[in-house]
């Protein structure tokens, strides 16, 4: 019985941790979901995306994209998960930065 329990939660963990894996469409839905690009659009009185391809960027490197999401998340009481960081991380890069990957 126990183990039939832990075998059907076992299965049910398994796609869980197969979406672990950092990827990009996850990192979209969570960048939409958590209205980074409503804030950035103030900030840059412009095109919402400007704040990432601006001149005068603050990110340079992927660390410094790693340490911003986090900021932007800590800062802001965003409540995403290290895993959510990730995604996003994996999509901006994807679609604005280009760095090679680390
Ligand atoms: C309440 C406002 C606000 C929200 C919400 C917000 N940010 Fe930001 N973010 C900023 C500001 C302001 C800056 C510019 C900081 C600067 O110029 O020093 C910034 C800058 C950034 C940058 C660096 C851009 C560059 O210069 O290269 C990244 C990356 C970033 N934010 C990601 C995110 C992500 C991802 C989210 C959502 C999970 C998010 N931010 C949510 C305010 C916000």
């Amino acid at each position: 019985m126990t183990a039939r329990i832990l075998a059907a939660a076992l299965l049910g963990l398994a796609p869980w941790v197969a979406l672990a894996a950092p990827n990009a469409a996850e990192g979209k839905k969570l960048v939409e979901a958590s209205k980074c690009e409503t804030c950035h659009h103030n900030k840059t009185q412009g095109d919402a995306k400007a704040v990432y391809l601006r001149k005068d960027r603050k990110v340079t490197s992927m660390a410094q994209l790693k340490t911003q999401v986090a900021r932007c998340n800590t800062e802001l009481n965003l409540s995403l998960f290290p895993e959510d960081e990730e995604h996003i991380v994996v999509f901006l890069n994807d679609t604005y930065y280009k760095f090679a990957a680390q």
